[in-house]
């Protein structure tokens, strides 16, 4: 495991106690808006990549797979106290490294990325993870902060990105960056507020647009 992912480890386990009632408190509406753009179907099978404390099961319908994947001992916890008192039957969590999953090229109808793309230390090689994984067409969804397109702002935010790190994540990642160096194709994309830190980018799983980039 890389260095940067042993200390994340570290922070989330850390967070686990508090995470609910702070972070995902601040961006539930926005799982639980993200999660109603899947349409998820009962024989649709969902990878949430990066689940933590399991914020998002309260939004997941009772149909359908569920598989969550964290690096966090601690945060699966909190995420297994949910399952078991929500009494999940079609959730399923694994500890394990999203920049290097367990599951075969073409497993999933959709992947959910919430919170995540900034925490990673290869945010491009997460997205060819979800990508190969993904089935061609499924949807990625990402729900993040992105530097800003504002030249000052985005300054700003390079400026309190090591600040941010010691929390566990960055503030200077650049959709724009995203875009090109995976190839990956928006659908859509989305803000719940004008001003909103967080946006919500939907993502159509182009496999031949990959493919050509690999090539
Ligand atoms: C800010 S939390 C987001 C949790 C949840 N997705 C949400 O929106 O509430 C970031 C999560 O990503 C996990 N994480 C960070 N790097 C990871 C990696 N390489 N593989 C798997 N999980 C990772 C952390 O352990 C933490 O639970």
């Amino acid at each position: 495991m890389l260095m940067r992912e042993a200390t994340t480890k570290v922070i989330y386990d850390l967070q686990s106690v508090f995470y609910d009632k702070t972070f995902a408190a601040l961006v539930k509406r926005h799982i639980e808006t993200a999660i109603t753009h899947m349409e998820i179907r009962d024989t649709d099978v969902v990878l949430d990549l990066g689940i933590g404390t399991g914020a998002s099961l309260n939004f997941y319908p009772h149909n359908g797979q569920i598989v969550g994947i964290d690096l966090s001992g601690g945060m699966l916890r909190e995420c297994r106290k949910k399952m078991r008192e929500q009494h999940r039957t079609n959730v399923m969590v694994l500890q394990g490294n999203a920049l290097d999953l367990p599951f075969a090229d073409d497993s999933f109808d959709h992947v959910f990325i919430s919170h995540v793309i900034s925490v990673v230390s290869d945010p491009f090689l997460l997205i060819r993870e979800a990508q190969r994984v993904a089935k061609r067409g499924a949807r990625i969804i990402i729900v993040n902060h992105f530097q800003s397109t504002n030249p000052v702002i985005a300054k700003v935010e390079q400026w309190l990105c090591p600040l941010c790190t010691k929390l566990g994540w960055r503030s200077d990642l650049a959709l724009a960056d995203l875009i090109t160096r995976t190839g990956m194709q928006i659908d859509y994309r989305y803000r719940l507020e004008s001003i909103d830190l967080w946006e919500t980018v939907v993502v159509c799983n182009n496999k031949s647009m990959v493919e050509a980039m690999v090539a």
